[in-house]
């Protein structure tokens, strides 16, 4: 057991990585425990009914792991799930992802920017709530992605139909006069490289990895749960999915994990961590 409380951290599935290797950077002696529910993947093409039962499920195995605070690492289940989970459990400190608008707005020149989610953030309430507040006269275009996080998920990082499909979402936008793309889904930064090279070098590619880590921080000292600076952070990550598969993913984000094991979804809706 790490010296300090843990942290956990969720996501449909790989996505949420990119915001533990965040975390690890900044937050280098806490002990993160992750969850990725590969076996329901992809979340942004289910009921906000169904997501919001997931991430209970989730947030209570993780409470049950000895985790103070939580992160929820996928911006579909924060949209469904962070404001209900909130009054759950109201002395659990949460942070939830919501896409990274305003700097695009701070960015842009051009006065369009476009924003990369999955279909049920585009349809959600943030969303709208997020554009209303910080579009402030720039046109924001917003593309639904389907199929694209179930491809990352499996793997499928830089094939030649991951590039069609992107191909086909960024350029229409492309002709419209983006500068700025956002990246609404954890899992796509991990085709970051494949987005920049068709958004081009005139368009600023955006994700708030290191700022959901900065807030994290933040919340953590107001609520006296920092680990001391000498505790030896670690990792440890549970999958509803395959572990090896799994495992491959945690070198290509620089990530360490002690071992990564099998998470088990029980016939009555519960999840048990080994
Ligand atoms: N990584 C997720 C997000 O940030 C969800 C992907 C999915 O399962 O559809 O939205």
């Amino acid at each position: 057991m790490g010296a300090g409380p843990r942290i956990g951290i969720f996501d449909s599935g790989i996505g949420g990585l990119t915001i533990a290797a965040a975390v690890r950077r900044t937050l280098p002696s806490e002990h993160l425990v992750y969850f990725g529910d590969n076996a329901h993947v992809p979340y942004g093409e289910r009921t906000s009914g169904e997501i919001l039962a997931l991430s209970t499920a989730i947030t209570e195995a993780l409470l049950d792991k000895g985790c103070r605070s939580i992160v929820i690492a996928c911006n579909t289940a924060s949209n469904a799930a962070l404001s209900p989970l909130r009054e759950r459990f109201p002395h659990t400190p949460f942070v939830g992802m919501e896409p990274a608008v305003k700097p695009a707005v701070e960015h842009t020149r051009t006065g369009v920017v476009g924003v990369l989610a999955t279909k049920a953030t585009v349809e959600g309430r943030s969303m709208a709530a997020i554009v209303e507040r910080f579009a402030k006269g720039v046109e924001v275009i917003q593309q639904a992605c389907p199929g694209l996080a179930q491809r990352i998920d499996n793997g499928d990082f830089d094939t030649v139909e991951t590039e069609v499909l992107l191909r086909n979402w960024i350029e229409p936008m492309l002709e419209r006069g983006i500068d700025a793309l956002v990246l609404g889904c954890t899992h796509y930064p991990l085709v970051r490289p494949l987005i920049e090279r068709i958004a081009g070098p005139g368009v600023r590619v955006i994700e708030p990895s290191a700022a959901i880590a900065r807030r994290l921080a933040q919340l953590l000292a107001d609520h006296g749960l920092t680990a001391p600076p000498e505790a030896p952070g670690r990792l440890e990550c549970f999958t509803s999915g395959d572990p090896e598969r799994f495992h491959a993913v945690l070198g290509r984000l620089g990530l360490r994990a002690d071992a990564v094991k099998h998470g088990l979804w029980l016939p009555d809706g519960s999840l048990s961590l080994p």
